[in-house]
């Protein structure tokens, strides 16, 4: 019995020791990628190397990984993506750059992408978003980036985002958010020029005597 037991052992450990990587354990960056492959229209082909049966995603068109084989940048700006983003890219926890400007995105942009908390830039700027912007967001703690302008984005620019810190660059013209803006934290930097051509939006949130009941209410 004992002997039986040590072969069992002695099987299963040189079967462990054969597959240190068993080919069963899936790669969650890849799937993550491979459900907004799944989830976009891609009249150009630029997704045709996102073959979900590699190891991992690195050697996929528009992808960068780090040294340990992990996500560190989706570069799909200009692409002529359609379609809608999946909730799975916040499973990316190393990613640093968002870039997907410049298509003909749709949809609400995910509340999960709130956990991309290696994130630096996050570029959505002239797409087809629509929805509110995520408070989130906040959560990106390593954000300098946030462009977010020429969409449909609707509501109030949430008040949480002032706790960014690290954020030099913002853009939400062109959109139809409404109320005030911010003017704390990294908002102090911020121009005009960012929030311009939001028909309903009132101003920045210092001017006290707002009236919410005129246009830059939000209704
Ligand atoms: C890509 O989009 C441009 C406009 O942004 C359009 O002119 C062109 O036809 C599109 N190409 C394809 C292959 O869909
Ligand atoms: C943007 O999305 C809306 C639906 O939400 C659609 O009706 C409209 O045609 C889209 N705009 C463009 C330029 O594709
Ligand atoms: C930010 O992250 C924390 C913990 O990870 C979470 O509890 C919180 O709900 C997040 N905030 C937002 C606004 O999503």
């Amino acid at each position: 019995m004992a002997i039986w037991g040590l072969l069992h052992l002695v099987a299963a450990a040189a079967l462990v020791l054969s597959c240190p990587l068993a080919p069963t354990s899936a790669n969650l960056e890849g799937d993550a990628l491979y459900a907004l492959r799944r989830a976009v229209n891609d009249p150009k082909s630029v997704l045709q190397s996102w073959d979900p049966t590699l190891v991992d995603p690195c050697t996929w068109f528009h992808v960068t990984c780090d040294a340990d084989n992990r996500v560190t940048r989706l570069d799909l700006g200009n692409a002529n993506l359609s379609g809608s983003l999946v909730p799975e890219l916040g499973k990316l926890e190393r990613l640093q750059y968002l870039e997907l400007y410049m298509n003909n995105l749709m949809g609400c942009i995910p509340k999960e992408l709130g956990g991309l908390k290696s994130l630096v830039s996050l570029d959505l700027y002239h797409n087809n978003f629509s929805g509110a912007i995520p408070p989130s967001l906040s959560n990106l703690s390593n954000l300098k980036f946030l462009r977010l302008n020429g969409n449909r984005l609707t509501g109030r620019i949430p008040r949480e985002l002032t706790k960014l810190q690290n954020l030099k660059i913002l853009d939400v013209s062109n959109n139809d958010l409404c109320g005030t803006f911010p003017t704390s934290g990294p908002f102090s930097k911020f121009s005009e020029e960012s929030f311009k051509n939001n028909p309903r939006l009132e101003g920045p949130e210092l001017m006290g005597f707002v009236r919410y009941d005129t246009r830059g209410s939000c209704k």
